[in-house]
């Protein structure tokens, strides 16, 4: 039987790019997606995947290239819909241009990328969706507001399929972790201290269980490193 055909967005770094050996050794066909091509060539090259470049902000790079995908691989069984962008301010003091950056990559970007795949899913009666979303999620605080609605959206977005995809044999499931020691703070110009945070490999070997075992949709799965409680 083909291995499973698996795309994995904003896997140039971080959890997505930790994710994608472990996909290919637990004997799924991992897709390594991202937004810049030079990071995404080099990372394919490296790790022996294919590499596409999308950009899930933008509408027209996910309706080519999930196209392109399919096309060259298909049929699609999983999207791990991971490509994230990090924001930390007062809502007040926030850019209209950050502000709409993080929803359309974060929200639009997942809602979108799942619009993509999921008709063909449900058309075979198969399929897996893990979309990471962040324990910012599970709560509120101070200086997070756009971030987190960004992902209460996802939240709300991966509870409803969940329930309306089940029954057709297409598992929607949510992954919620706390800190991860990635780029994402310091690409967004953010300086945190990652000395308790999980590490990507942690994250991604929690995908990876997540999507073993189709007799189990894992929802609302959530976990920080014991590092982390101090
Ligand atoms: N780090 C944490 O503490 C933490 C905690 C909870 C949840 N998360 C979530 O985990 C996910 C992965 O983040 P990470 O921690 O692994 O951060 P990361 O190392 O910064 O990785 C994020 C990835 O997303 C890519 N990306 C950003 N915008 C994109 C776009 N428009 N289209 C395609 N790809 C795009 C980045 O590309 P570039 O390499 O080009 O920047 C990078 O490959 C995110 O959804 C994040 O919100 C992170």
């Amino acid at each position: 039987m083909p291995a499973k055909t698996i795309i994995v967005t904003g896997a140039t770094s971080g959890i997505g790019l930790a994710l994608i050996p472990k996909l290919k050794a637990a004997g799924f066909f991992p897709i390594l997606t991202g937004r810049n091509k030079i990071k995404v060539e080099a990372a394919a090259d490296e790790l022996g995947v294919k590499g596409y470049v999308l950009d899930v902000s933008n509408q027209r790079s996910i309706d080519d290239v999930s196209a392109q995908i399919s096309n060259a691989h298909g049929p699609i069984w999983g999207l791990i819909n991971n490509a994230g962008i990090w924001l930390e301010g007062e809502f007040s003091t926030c850019s209209p241009t950050d502000i709409k950056a993080t929803i359309d990559t974060n929200m639009m970007g997942t809602m979108m990328m799942t619009h993509a795949v999921l008709p063909a899913m449900l058309d075979a009666g198969k399929g897996s969706i893990v979309n990471v979303v962040s324990t910012g999620a599970l709560y509120t605080r101070k200086l997070i507001s756009v971030y987190s609605a960004s992902k209460w959206a996802i939240r709300g977005f991966t509870g409803c399929l969940e329930v309306e995809c089940a029954p057709k044999g297409v598992r929607v499931m949510g992954f919620y972790p706390g800190k991860v020691a990635s780029a994402m703070y310091e690409t967004a110009g953010i300086d945190r201290d990652l000395d308790v945070a999980m590490t990507p490999d942690q994250a991604a070997n929690m995908i990876v269980t997540m999507l073993n075992d189709e007799g189990m949709l894992w929802s609302h799965v959530s976990g920080r490193s014991i590092a982390d409680y101090v």
